[in-house]
């Protein structure tokens, strides 16, 4: 089982083997492994796509000629809601659970595969005759309820490209977006509940829709009452019981069509926008959910993420569907009601596979371990994390309060860009390394690299960057000539996708993933840019600069800390009733999840001679770490004053 391995176990040199019996019965076997590393790269991507039904058969694998994009499975024609829902029906697993639904407040729901169908096909047949086209982006701006896989799947099965924009982004965000994506049809809801609150969804969309060029037409779920709100809208019950029995074909598209958008944070103030193909994320989420997450029909599934973000897009919804597998989907927050709440739903719902966010855990770990041991939680066979680095000591926790001492822990680093896992450990094949990620899986190559884009030894820092294209990749990196050649850095003729991110290996070939090396901040498990939070702040009247860093955890939002530095005007005074403006607002340009937790006023910010602020002092301000030497600052002395305004 082992991949020539040492037998020493030093706290860095830890392994941890999976237990034999996962082992015999694991999806992906050292035999399998090995076979796709023998049928090499491009071609070891076959297999995977085999998972999938495909209307018409590819004509190769890759299409990587020096002309035009890189196109993965040229020739395949496949329809993704087909591949989730229909082909589980036809093999007459109509009964089956596809999606249990956790609600907010206590409800629970369940759409069997047969279910699921009935519903996709009736709301794509309302889509249609709303006037959505093969190739019109449909936003989706909804939260955890059900309506929101069903509408994704919907507008799948006729070709439109879906954009789910994150409930709890503001109107100016979903704004952005829509006039972004050139969207026409708004999916949303009337409310939703967090924390025990009501809050009015349909009020934000109607904002964002008035501040949009083009007419939006809008679709609007009931989850707070049934009471039809009035207005120019259309209700998402009455088109599904006016469209009651309808059966639309699935459209067949294109391998590379585009299945859905999906905004995200990069390192500028706008959110960037990421494209995913059908044929060749549909394969990489098929194949990580199958070889990494071990999943297929007999699997209950429950990838906590919100659906609003790729994680949920990937492996809530589209990976474990097309594996046929049951998906659990929770509406509400890990402590609410009650702090072992997700123990409760992994034991009501058996789930044996559960992945979610080293945020999680930590916020898992100080609750106390009595939540997990109360339950009975032995239908856990297999733990992931995904989003952040996580330590060895929240990887132990997990494993031996959750997981029995026994399931094995996958630690999988992927991004929005790539659509999928890239780097993980096969549960069923490799040793695992707490605090370590793994190595890339099978048909994928990475590298870490120092500035100029050469290897660096074992032990050293430098990038993460992707040496070969790989099905799940995001649109972008494959347009241009010859690997999108445009988007990336070539180094001595070798293409490389710079994933943003700083890792080392190690001396056994693990990944050890050091965070994002650019300026996207990943606060817990989301995704936020620096530029997006300081752009929303210096517009603010009276604020002259500023800059945000992440700090440590904040055990009462279960996140980390958003610390912004401010400096206002000179004549402007850093009192409450900016600090408020500010939190303002950063709400209004993003969402509440974004605002920061912490504000310091500042005279100035410590800044290079070239004029650069330079985050990474103010992050070691705020976490009351050493700075070590300031002196090639232009305004060194400016970090004394922080310091001394911080020791509150
Ligand atoms: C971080 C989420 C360490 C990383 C799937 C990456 C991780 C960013 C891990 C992408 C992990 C994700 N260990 N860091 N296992 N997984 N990251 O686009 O910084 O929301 O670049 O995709 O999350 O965040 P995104």
């Amino acid at each position: 089982m082992a991949d020539g391995s040492p037998d020493e176990t030093t706290p860095e040199r830890e392994w941890v083997d999976p237990p034999e019996s996962f082992v015999a019965n694991a999806n992906v076997t050292a035999a399998d492994r090995d076979a796709f590393r023998e049928a090499g790269w491009p071609e070891c991507w076959r297999r995977p796509a085999d998972l999938l039904d495909w209307d018409r058969g590819f004509d190769a694998v890759l299409d990587d000629s020096e002309e035009g994009p890189t196109r993965w499975f040229p020739g395949g024609r496949l329809n993704a809601a087909h591949n989730c829902v229909d082909r589980h029906v036809a093999a007459g697993r109509g009964d089956e659970t596809a999606v249990a639904w956790e609600g907010k407040l206590g409800e629970s729901r369940t759409y069997t595969y047969g279910e699921l169908a009935d519903e996709v096909n009736a709301f794509a047949a309302a889509l249609r005759e709303l006037g959505v086209e093969a190739g019109d982006v449909v936003t989706l701006y909804l939260p955890m309820i059900p309506e929101l896989p069903v509408a994704m799947l919907a507008c799948a099965r006729i070709g439109a490209p879906h954009s789910v924009v994150f409930a709890g982004f503001s109107a100016d965000a979903l704004a952005t977006r829509l006039s972004g994506a050139d969207s026409q049809f708004l999916v949303t809801c009337d409310g939703y509940y967090r924390r025990g609150a009501a809050l009015d969804l349909k009020r934000r969309a109607d904002n964002a829709c008035v501040s949009v060029d083009h007419a939006v037409e809008q679709v609007v779920v009931n989850r707070l009452d049934d009471e039809r709100a009035a207005g120019d809208h259309h209700v998402y019950a009455d088109l599904v019981a006016d469209h009651e029995g309808a059966t639309v074909e699935p459209v067949a598209r294109e391998a590379d069509d585009l299945l859905f958008l999906i905004y995200t944070s990069g390192t500028t103030g706008e959110p960037t926008l990421v494209r995913h193909t059908t044929g060749g994320y549909l394969t990489h989420v098929a194949w990580t959910g199958h070889a990494v997450l071990d999943l297929g029909p007999d699997d209950t599934h429950w990838c906590s993420a919100d659906v609003g973000w790729i994680t949920g897009h990937s492996y809530a919804v589209y990976g474990p569907l097309a594996l046929g597998a049951t998906t659990v989907l929770y509406e509400g927050t890990p402590d609410h009601p009650e702090t072992d709440r997700l123990w409760e739903i992994i034991e009501r719902n058996g789930v044996d596979v559960f992945y979610t966010a080293p945020t999680s855990i930590r916020a898992f770990m100080k609750w106390g371990e009595e939540h997990p041991e109360r339950h009975d939680l032995s239908s856990l066979r297999l733990l992931g994390t995904v989003g952040e680095p996580i330590d060895a000591t929240a990887w132990h926790w997990y494993r031996d309060h959750v997981g029995d001492g026994e399931c094995p822990v996958v630690d999988t680093w992927w991004q929005t860009e790539t659509g999928g896992i890239v780097l993980s450990t096969l549960p069923g094949v490799d040793r695992m390394r707490p605090g370590a990620v793994g190595k890339s899986l099978p048909g994928i190559e990475t590298a870490v690299v120092d500035e100029t884009g050469r290897r660096v030894a074992a032990g050293e820092a430098g990038q993460l960057v992707v040496t070969r294209p790989w099905p799940g990749m995001a649109r972008s990196l494959c347009e241009g000539s010859g690997w999108g050649a445009r988007r990336t850095r070539t180094v001595e003729g070798e293409w490389q996708y710079a994933t943003g991110d700083n890792a080392v290996r190690d001396e056994d070939g693990y990944l050890h993933l050091l965070g994002r090396a650019d300026d996207v901040l990943k606060v817990s498990d989301r995704r936020l840019s620096t530029a997006e939070i300081e752009r929303a702040i210096v517009g603010v009247d009276g604020v002259a600069e500023a800059a945000v860093v992440v700090g440590a955890d904040d055990d009462a939002a279960h996140r980390s800390e958003i610390h912004a530095f401010v400096s206002p005007e000179s004549n402007v005074a850093g009192d409450d009733a900016l600090r408020e403006s500010v939190g303002a607002a950063v709400e209004e340009a993003i969402g509440p999840i974004a605002v920061p937790d912490a504000v310091t006023f500042a005279p100035s910010l410590p800044k290079t001679r070239s004029g650069k602020v330079v985050r990474r002092y103010l992050a070691a301000i705020a976490n009351g770490e050493d700075l070590g030497d300031t002196s090639a600052l232009r305004n060194p002395e400016v970090v004394g004053e922080l310091e001394s305004l911080l020791d509150r």
